[in-house]
């Protein structure tokens, strides 16, 4: 499973990609909102960071389709063709999502609540589909049941669209997503810092120091 950083926060996009194994960014009209400045250059600015051959996904801000489809096309015109578009799986949706898989564009269909929504998404010619845990689960309803569902249905009909868990409200929502094969996720600065956190690692860092320093001091390996 591969994970992507879901914010448009430069000074956080910059500090993640140092450290985690990342494979993109997803942004959508609230994150970009949030940061509060000019769209284009912010997103340039996340794709000058993160490198070309990461992936990025940036979501229109229209729900006309013919609307969505310029603004997709102006997009991968301004930025490159490597970006995926995030178009929400509406009626207009989908008929951008065909339109845009027409013309070569990739697409990422979000806010997917249904194993239909997807699958129609898929034979729109989605390359991934984007289903929201978290809020799912909130709505009292299972978002791990529904990735299980959406991977079974795709290998069942042998389609190539992918899926990106998005919308997580704590680690172990993550862990029940890999295992529920995904083929990635998104998820926030914090969550990200939360998932490599365990007491016992640190606190069994701290006892491999201490024996070191006991015989060793503070020198280091190549010291000795
Ligand atoms: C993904 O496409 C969305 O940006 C995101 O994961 C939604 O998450 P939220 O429910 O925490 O807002």
């Amino acid at each position: 499973m591969l994970y992507l950083l879901d914010t448009a926060n430069l000074a956080q996009i910059k500090k993640a990609f140092a450290i985690y194994p990342l494979k993109g960014v997803t942004t959508n009209p609230t994150l970009v909102s949030k940061e509060q400045t000019d769209f284009m250059p912010l997103m340039k600015e996340i794709r000058q960071i993160i490198g070309i051959d990461q992936d990025l996904h940036i979501q229109v801000s229209s729900l006309e389709n013919e609307e969505m489809v310029k603004e997709a096309q102006y997009l991968v015109d301004a930025l490159d063709p490597n970006i995926y578009v995030k178009v929400p799986i509406t009626k207009e949706g989908l008929i951008a999502i065909r339109e845009l898989h027409k013309r070569g564009v990739k697409t990422t269909a979000t806010a997917v609540f249904t194993g239909q929504q997807a699958l129609l998404a898929a034979r729109a010619g989605a390359d991934f589909v984007a289903p929201y845990i978290n809020r799912l689960n909130k709505m009292g309803g299972n978002g791990i049941a529904l990735v299980r569902e959406i991977v079974t249905l795709f290998e069942q009909y042998e389609l190539t669209t992918k899926v990106l868990g998005a919308s997580f409200g704590c680690s172990e929502q993550i862990q029940e997503t890999a295992l529920a094969k995904a083929h990635a996720i998104t998820l926030s600065p914090a969550l990200l810092e939360a998932l490599l956190l365990h007491p016992a690692t640190e606190q069994g860092v701290q006892k491999f120091k201490e024996d070191w320093e006991k015989i060793y001091g503070k020198r280091k390996i190549y010291e000795l």
